[in-house]
């Protein structure tokens, strides 16, 4: 009886172990298909300036009450540290 016991829960482990491999792949899965919707969602810009003399990243998006965050979203092309005058930065837009 001890024997037949145990013998089920290690079966039930089992099952257990593999119902939890199943929902973390399913989960890597899901994660994946976000990432590459994410990775096309499109960007649209409904606003740019162009970049003035002595202008930096940091400042226009204080300049336009964007956070960083937004500011990377709406302008995924720029790098910042290559910003140059007259430069069309995105100062309005949204990602979806
Ligand atoms: C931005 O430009 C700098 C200077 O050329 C470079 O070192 C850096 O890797 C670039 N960053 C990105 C995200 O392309």
């Amino acid at each position: 009886m001890a024997k037949r016991s145990s013998k089920l829960s290690i079966f039930f482990n089992l099952a257990l172990v593999l119902s939890l491999l199943l929902i973390i792949s399913t989960m890597a899965e899901s994660r994946l298909i976000f990432n590459v919707i994410k990775a096309s969602s499109k960007v649209s810009c409904d606003s740019v300036i162009g970049v003035k003399s002595g202008e930096t990243c940091t400042e226009i998006a204080a300049k336009f009450k964007l956070s960083t965050t937004v500011f990377d979203a709406i302008n995924p092309n720029i790098n910042c540290s290559k910003i140059f005058v007259g430069q069309w930065v995105c100062i309005d837009g949204s990602v979806n």
